[in-house]
Order: structure tokens, then C-alpha cells, then sequence
């Protein structure tokens, strides 16, 4: 059965599967007036007319904006209990860091993920991927880092498996295997290393492996250590920079990280290597105004040639929000990106940060998931702060319900 949705503004977002940098970051493939084809869940065709089957079904966008799903690059929405006794220190100016550093922030999640069942952790990140549907996101990634021992971490793993085949977007996990440790790093990340990556490995073969580079979490040595034994099998991504800046992107860019993520406390001599290598720079910016006001210098980052992308960071301590279009609001407003930059950074980019190149466009061949915004204008996308900008959604060619 096909699809054909006519009279939209499509935005393409271009040919080709490399993460768009420079000029290409603003390129929106934009086709004023045009039709998409849909059939068997792929892009059939697209242009200003298109031939279609008589029978196909018809959704008339009557000139508003349609446009690939987004892609959540980066979330820890898999996760128990709530944080909001710290939320209201940090309000009275208690620091993250300090928080984390006397066993609360991530301490306190890990424990109320080891004590919830993995159907229970399933069933609450089931219900945060329906919200991210409903504004949007057909894709997204999920970490696990809450579990802190080979069991519990195997338990997210398992619980976002779980929750992904009950949703119609595609999920796609992450093996954050240094988010934070128990006793001694050494000890804990030697412990990463023999037992807990190899179990990993076992049950998710592809899976990319991540960690948290910070004061009071991983330090780069441990980082590298991980990644040295994880890289000969699994893509990698890191958290860096977030509050200190440690030395790890020069690593990362060494060892061929897929992403480094967060970014704020980045020296501009760090940011300008990583704009000049493959390695995507994810900028988190629901993390910026939740936490501490801080926020990536994206402009230099996009200036240098930097491959971009943008993603919510949902996550109980630093960003509890699930919303794309909230993101791609703070982006425009407080990292200096233009609406274009960061429409694609949150689609086209994203998915190249999740080795994805099947999405993230409009182009015959591609999955068909697509939104159609309720606005004609993309740029109301960015405008608008809190709202919904999604009427319809269509995952693989169906629409949503
Ligand atoms: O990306 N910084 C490390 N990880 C998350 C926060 C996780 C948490 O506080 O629970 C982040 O901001």
C-alpha cells in the first residue's frame, strides 16, 4: 500500500549519508510545494509531482512543513524513581558535582534502578518514548549507566531492548559502561574492562560503548582504557567537557569516537580539533538550562567545520525533558544556531551519530518516517517555546494513531 502526501513544504534535508558541516548544515533541500511517495515503508519518491498508485492513501498537508522524524542522538531515559529533592537543593545553588560527589545525583539513580524489575524499567521508559513520539522523535537513542554493576547494567540493556519492541520508532542502545563507579575507579574500571564489557559484548555484539570523562566520574585514562579494549568491537562515544575540561578529545578524536558529547567546558583549541575530525560534536542544550546556564560555543564549533548535532539529553538529573522541539528552541536561542542548523543537527546529523544512514532525510530509498508539522514555516519550529509543532507522525510509512 502506498502513501502520498501532497501540497507540503518538504524539507528534504538533502542527498547523501556523511553528517552535513558548513554550508550543508543549512541546506535544507527545500521543495516549496511538492509530494512525497511512500510504499513499503521507504521513500518511493519526492519532487514537485511524483507518480502515484490510483489506490494510494492521501494525506493533504495543505502547504505545511514536512519533514524527516527526529533523531534523539542522546538520552538516559531508561531509569527509576525521581531526583527532585536534589533538584530543589541544586535551586538553592548545591552544585551538580557536589551533589554527585556525596553519593547523591547518578548515585541515587543507580539505586532506584536496582531495585525496580526490568518490566517496571521498561514500562517507564515505554511511556517517555510515547511522549517523544507525539513531538516527533522516530528514532532514539537510550543508555544504559544507571546500573553500575555487570547485573544491573545487563538489566537496562535488557529493559530498553524490552521497551524498543513495543514502540514503533527505532530505539537504539547504548552501552554506558563508565558513567560513574562504586569504591576505587582503578579497581571499578579494571572490573569494566574484564567482566561487565565482555558480558555486554556477548548479548549486544554491536552495541556502542560510552562513558562520563569528568571530576568525580571517569578521568581520561580510565576512559581510554575502556575504549582502547571497547573500540576493536564497538563504536564509541563519550561524554566530555560537561564541567571540566580533562584533555579527553584528543583521545576521542585519536581512537575515532563516533560523537563527543556535552561540550560546554571545552577549551576553543579543543572544540577546533574536533571540528576539523570525523568525530560528531553532540551539544545537549535542555542540560545547559536545566543545570547551570553553561552552553556549547557551537558557532566556533560550526565555523571550523565542525559535524553537529543537537539532542535532548533526557535524563532525571541534568535534563528532565524528552522534547526535540524544546531543544531545537534552547539551540537557536542560546548556542547561536540558525533554525536550519538546527533542524538538521537534530535529524540528518543525529542519525549519522547513531552509524544510522538509512534516516534522516527525504531522499527514495530512505525509511519513511516523517512528520508533518502544524505550522508552514519550519522556523516556527524553533519559535515556538513548549508547544507541540507535530499534528501527524508516520513511522515506516504508517502513520502513527
Ligand atoms: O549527560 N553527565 C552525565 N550524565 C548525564 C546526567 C545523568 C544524571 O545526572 O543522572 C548527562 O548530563
Amino acid at each position: 500500500m502506498s502513501l502520498l502526501i501532497r501540497n507540503a513544504r518538504i524539507l528534504t534535508l538533502g542527498q547523501g549519508t556523511l553528517a552535513r558541516r558548513g554550508k550543508d548544515l543549512r541546506d535544507l533541500g527545500l521543495i516549496p510545494a511538492g509530494e512525497v511517495l511512500v510504499t513499503d515503508g521507504k521513500i518511493a519518491a519526492v519532487g514537485a509531482k511524483v507518480e502515484a498508485p490510483a489506490d494510494a492513501e492521501i494525506i493533504d498537508a495543505q502547504g505545511r512543513v514536512v519533514m524527516p522524524g527526529f533523531v534523539d542522538c542522546h538520552t538516559h531515559a531508561c531509569w527509576a524513581g525521581d531526583r527532585l529533592d536534589e533538584w530543589e537543593l541544586k535551586l538553592r545553588g548545591v552544585p551538580y558535582l557536589e551533589i554527585l560527589k556525596k553519593g547523591g545525583g547518578i548515585h541515587a539513580t543507580v539505586k532506584a534502578v536496582r531495585e525496580a524489575t526490568q518490566k517496571q524499567l521498561a514500562a517507564s521508559l515505554r511511556d517517555r518514548l510515547g511522549s517523544m513520539l507525539r513531538e516527533g522523535t522516530t528514532t532514539v537513542e537510550v543508555k544504559s549507566g544507571y546500573g553500575l554493576n555487570t547485573e544491573a547494567e545487563m538489566k537496562m540493556l535488557r529493559a530498553i531492548r524490552r521497551a524498543a519492541a513495543e514502540w514503533p520508532g527505532t530505539v537504539v542502545a547504548t552501552a554506558l559502561l563508565g558513567h560513574a563507579f562504586e569504591g576505587d575507579l582503578e579497581d571499578y574500571a579494571r572490573m569494566v574492562v574484564k567482566d561487565m564489557l565482555p558480558e555486554v559484548a556477548k548479548e549486544f555484539p554491536d552495541i556502542a560503548v560510552d562513558a562520563f570523562c569528568e571530576t568525580g566520574a571517569w578521568t581520561v585514562e580510565a576512559c581510554v582504557r575502556l575504549f582502547e579494549k571497547a573500540r576493536k568491537h564497538h563504536p564509541i562515544r563519550v561524554h566530555a567537557d560537561q564541567f571540566n575540561s580533562l584533555g579527553m578529545i584528543p583521545e576521542a578524536v585519536r581512537m575515532h569516537a563516533r560523537s563527543v558529547d556535552h561540550l560546554e567546558a571545552s577549551t576553543k583549541k579543543d572544540l577546533i580539533l574536533l571540528a576539523q575530525s570525523p568525530t560528531c560534536g553532540v551539544i545537549l542544550p535542555c542540560t545547559g538550562l536545566h543545570t547551570d546556564q553553561r552552553f556549547t560555543r557551537s558557532r566556533l564549533f560550526i565555523e571550523q567545520g565542525g559535524a553537529l548535532a543537537l539532542a535532548t539529553n533526557c535524563n532525571p538529573g541534568t535534563s528532565p525533558s524528552h522534547s526535540i522541539p524544546f531543544a531545537i528552541a534552547l539551540a537557536v536561542r542560546f548556542c547561536g544556531l540558525s533554525p536550519a542548523e538546527a533542524i538538521i543537527a537534530a535529524t540528518a546529523n543525529a542519525a549519522t551519530v547513531l552509524g544510522l544512514n538509512d534516516r534522516g532525510n527525504i531522499a527514495p530509498g530512505q525509511r519513511a518516517d516523517l512528520i508533518l508539522l502544524h505550522h508552514k514555516d519550519e522556523r516556527a519550529l524553533a519559535y515556538e517555546l513548549g508547544g507541540n509543532p507535530v499534528d501527524v507522525v508516520i513511522v515506516g510509512g504508517k502513520v502513527v494513531p
